[in-house]
């Protein structure tokens, strides 16, 4: 098959070597794409000079494209609760994740489901998430076959409870133990789907669970760990409760070997000073998810107190109110603000990129426009909506740019989404008559 070449700006975003990230643009840039990677990163002066015709490339100048956005913390079968109001994170779950996660019992539905979540992530430019199904394998099984259809690289796995949830999400030790096996054997490493093992969090896990838990992570290279760790603070004095031994919520996970540079802990917002020195230690991740921690009032996670290597930042859909990780970007900014602390927009794009990329192990696969990287790609569309149109109009420099981006940019911002080097969405043109 011949080779795609997009003619079109460009940007991409890295670390410099002061720790600041950075973006790296070409105004009027190439991108050339050949099974499914990116081959070739220049700037269309380049291309000419190297004796290429630039008739031979789409022009796709009025775009910019980015990295495809990358989210590291969702769950899929919550789509349907989005903006359920309650209380907090306890009595949500109860009131509305626990019955969504029940309907997934039936394996149409799910299968239904895992089509539809993808479609919907894609739409908003996402192309790689790490994700939560439900306890019943099917969901996991339906999500991956979803994703290996669009050669998405995906990272999921079947949620493990075994108490204090609804009789039929739970599952004893044993067998949820063997069906994520199965699930190992057959997906992690297939094309480009990885496993991730996933107990809820310590209130539905009993340590019977979590050492099973731990034991499937030691027995299995590169498969990835992701829970949810000091929330809320109700949550965190149950745990307490029910694990009267333990010194900490962390020390529960970490009984277990579950603490560990393969982990990301969703949320991880009221650790103590020596808990997060253990959990940085051990080269885990947390998933910074600041629309959900504001919807159901879980807190400011201090980032000013985290490495930004150890920073990742997520949706939670549906704790959070949107799949789309620019919006969640406006929600960090936010978070941010409240405490005096600066969320800068090259931080904003480097993390929903690079940064989630390396905090999934998938620095070497996605997360920049690179020669040898997949080309998982954003056709972002500046013209639209109006109200970012006209504000751009009147940025400086690429701060402003960015942030405007970041801050005004909604669905009809994204024009289309490459996974694999394929086209896998084209959004319509909206006009009003
Ligand atoms: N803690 C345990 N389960 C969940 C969940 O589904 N969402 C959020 N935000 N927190 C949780
Ligand atoms: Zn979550």
């Amino acid at each position: 098959m011949g080779a795609l070449k997009l003619r079109s700006r460009l940007m991409s975003f890295v670390r410099n070597s002061d720790g600041a990230a950075a973006v790296e643009e070409q105004s009027d840039g190439v991108l050339v794409i050949e099974n499914g990677k990116i081959t070739a990163v220049m700037d269309a002066s380049d291309f000419e000079v190297k004796g290429n015709a630039l008739s031979e490339c789409e022009d796709l100048r009025s775009c910019i494209i980015f990295p495809g956005f990358i989210d590291t913390h969702v769950h899929m079968p919550q789509l349907g609760i989005l903006a359920s109001y309650s209380d907090q994170l306890l009595d949500w779950l109860e009131r509305y994740a626990f019955p969504a996660e029940t309907a997934f019992c039936d394996p149409a539905f799910a299968a239904a489901q895992a089509e539809h979540f993808l479609h919907r992530i894609i739409a908003l430019g996402t192309t790689c998430a790490q994700v939560f199904t439900t306890v019943h394998a099917h969901s996991c099984e339906s999500l991956f076959s979803a994703a290996e259809t669009k050669n998405m690289a995906l990272v999921a796995g079947k949620v493990m409870m075994d108490r204090n949830a609804p009789e039929q999400l739970t599952q004893p030790p044993v067998p949820c133990a063997r069906d994520c096996e199965e699930l190992i054997n057959r997906w992690h490493g297939k094309g480009r789907a990885r496993y991730a093992l996933t107990p809820r969090f310590a209130i539905t896990s009993s340590d019977e669970q979590l050492a099973l838990c731990g034991e499937l992570l030691q027995g299995h290279t590169d498969v990835l760990l992701q829970t949810h760790l000091s929330e809320n603070l109700q949550e965190i004095a149950e745990v307490g409760r029910l694990f009267p031994h333990a010194r900490d919520y962390l020390d529960v996970y970490e009984g277990h070997g579950l603490n560990c540079s393969d982990a990301t802990f969703a949320h991880s917002i009221h650790l103590s000073s020596n808990e997060r020195a253990r959990l940085l230690d051990a080269g885990a991740k947390i998933a910074f998810c600041p629309s959900s921690n504001l919807f159901l009032g879980s807190g400011f996670l201090d980032i000013q107190s985290i490495p930004r290597s150890h920073l990742s930042i997520a949706s939670d859909v549906g704790g959070g109110t949107g799949l789309s990780m620019l919006h969640t970007c406006v929600e960090a900014y936010k978070v941010a603000q409240a405490q005096g602390q600066r969320f800068h927009p090259f931080e904003a794009f480097y993390a929903i990129t690079a940064g989630n990329a390396s905090t999934l192990g998938l620095a070497d696969e996605i997360g920049q426009l690179k020669s040898g990287l997949s080309a998982d790609l954003v056709v972002f569309d500046p013209t639209k909506p109006s109200q970012l149109a006209g504000r751009l109009g009147t940025c400086v420099d690429l701060t402003e740019e960015l942030f405007a981006i970041m801050m005004l940019s909604d669905d009809r911002s994204i024009r289309r989404c490459y996974i694999s080097g394929e086209l896998v969405y084209e959004g319509t043109n909206q006009t009003w008559a």
